[in-house]
């Protein structure tokens, strides 16, 4: 080879390494906020383990390493303070003290035990009249309001946006319900709720509002924990109240911190996962939709391919404990390192044809999630409810509200269908805002007779 050949093919190798560069103000574009799988192609091939020094963080996005992680609680925490430093929980954040601050401490343990037990089992089956309750009554006003366009000539068949009419509304009223509020304060609730997952955002607009929400919702529920405390009744309130972990319960200020944590990570996460499930039925796989319509208990299958294709949380914080040595890269202590889930779960290495959402597929376990991610039938699970110490306490509950809430809307529409030919799909929220990947808007026709 030549001086010049040689010169030649390192510029090329150079190049080639700049073309594979990420530049980290990516990030924040608004094409990765669309379309986010390009770049995690990227960082799972070339990249994984980025430093990513713009948002001071360390990025990991293959399958093996995000589980790795996540099942390594000595070397990983889930808390954003220093324990050895001064943290005064709620007021950097919008929820106040609750399980997910606490890391991977004792509290961590006491909180998630104490009431872990309510999502699953026998207790959540007692709560199950009511989700049914609840998607009933939202189809319902979805029914009437088609019926009136009809019978006034607007219409000749049913229609519904489904994000506003429906999804947005069901799971919080869920909560409201299982808590034990008084039906007549849940638009309250829901207004709260709203300003709240805003709020979990880094704009100090968004942040105000969301704390004001939070100062407003805690003085309300002040006097409902007080009834809880004298007079118990069955409602979720008086069960975390009065909730015994060794002995021991929760105090005052945990059980609010715990409530407004309820309403992001079990009301905004199942409402969006329902909209993700709709939009991939309607515009991404109308094929087995039909399949779906044919036999319902596929729509197991629809939740646990849409959280592994399409998950609502993409990303999920955990800090060094230690300097930390993973592939060839040294991670400092104290060090953020973000799990990318979203690019795990289409991680070529693990899931075959990553990029097809296919509730046929045989390489995923569908069906009930487990927390340390081991199937009996070898599968591997998706990663949209984390694994481990902080694996997700609503798995259960989420299934079944997706599950019933889907399964009602097709009963109660006929042949629905999009709208529109076209969509913009499912995106991230405005930067500055809080809150999780959804479709906006979802518009589905059906007809009423
Ligand atoms: C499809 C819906 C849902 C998704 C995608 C989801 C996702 C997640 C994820 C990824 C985590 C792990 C956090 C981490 O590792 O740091 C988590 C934790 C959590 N989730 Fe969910 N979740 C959903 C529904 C629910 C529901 C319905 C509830 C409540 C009933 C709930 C309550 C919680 C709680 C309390 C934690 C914290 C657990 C801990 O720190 O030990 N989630 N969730």
């Amino acid at each position: 080879m030549t001086a010049t050949e040689e010169s030649l093919t390192m510029e090329e190798a150079i190049r080639e390494q700049l073309k594979l560069a990420i530049d980290p103000q990516v990030f924040d574009g608004a094409e990765y906020q669309q379309d986010p799988f390009p770049i995690y192609r990227q960082l799972r091939d070339h990249h994984p383990i980025y430093q990513d020094r713009l948002h001071n963080r360390w990025v990991v996005s293959r399958y093996d390493d995000i589980v790795a992680i996540f099942q390594n609680n000595d070397d990983f925490d889930r808390a954003s303070y220093d324990p050895k430093g001064e943290y005064e929980f709620g007021k950097d954040q919008v929820f106040g003290p609750n399980i997910l601050e606490y890391g991977n401490s004792d509290e961590h343990r006491f909180l998630r035990n104490v009431v872990a037990d309510q999502f699953v089992g026998n207790r959540l089956a007692g709560f199950l009249p009511f989700i049914e309750q609840i998607a009933r009554e939202l189809m319902g006003t979805i029914w009437e309001e088609s019926a009136d366009d009809i019978a006034s000539g607007f219409s000749d068949k049913g229609e519904v946006e489904l994000v506003s009419q429906f999804t947005n509304q069901f799971p919080i009223r869920v909560i409201s319900n299982m808590l034990g509020l008084p039906r007549e304060d849940e638009e309250t609730f829901v207004r709260w709720y709203q300003h709240l997952i805003e709020g979990l955002g880094f704009g100090g607009e968004y942040f105000a509002k969301g704390m004001q929400a939070r100062n407003e919702m805690w003085d309300y529920l002040d006097p409902l924990i007080r009834k809880a405390e004298d007079a118990p009744g069955e409602d979720l309130i008086s069960r975390i109240v009065h909730a015994e972990f060794r002995g021991q319960r929760m105090n005052v200020d945990e059980i609010k911190g715990f409530i407004a944590l309820l309403l992001a990570a079990g009301g905004d996460t199942t409402d969006k996962a329902i909209a993700n499930m709709w939009y991939h039925m309607l515009y991404t796989r109308p094929d087995q939709f039909q399949e779906v319509q044919r036999a319902p208990s596929l729509w197991t299958n629809v939740f646990t391919e849409m959280m592994r294709y399409d998950p609502v949380v993409h990303g999920q914080a955990r800090h060094t404990t230690r300097e930390i040595k993973i592939l060839d890269r040294v991670i400092p202590e104290r060090a953020l390192v973000s799990l990318f889930l979203g690019a795990g779960n289409r991680d070529e290495r693990v899931f075959r044809d990553p990029d097809t959402y296919d509730i046929f597929r045989d390489d995923l376990h569908m069906g009930r999630e487990l927390r340390s991610g081991r199937y009996p039938d070898g599968k591997h699970g998706h990663l949209g409810f984390g694994m481990g110490q902080h694996f997700c306490m609503g798995y259960a509950m989420a299934r079944q509200e997706a599950i019933i809430a889907s399964t009602r809307l097709g009963e109660a529409m006929k042949n629905p269908r999009p709208k529109f030919p076209t969509h913009e799909g499912i995106t991230s929220p405005n930067l500055g805002s809080g809150g999780f990947r959804a479709p906006k808007e979802l518009w589905v026709e059906f007809d009423v007779n």
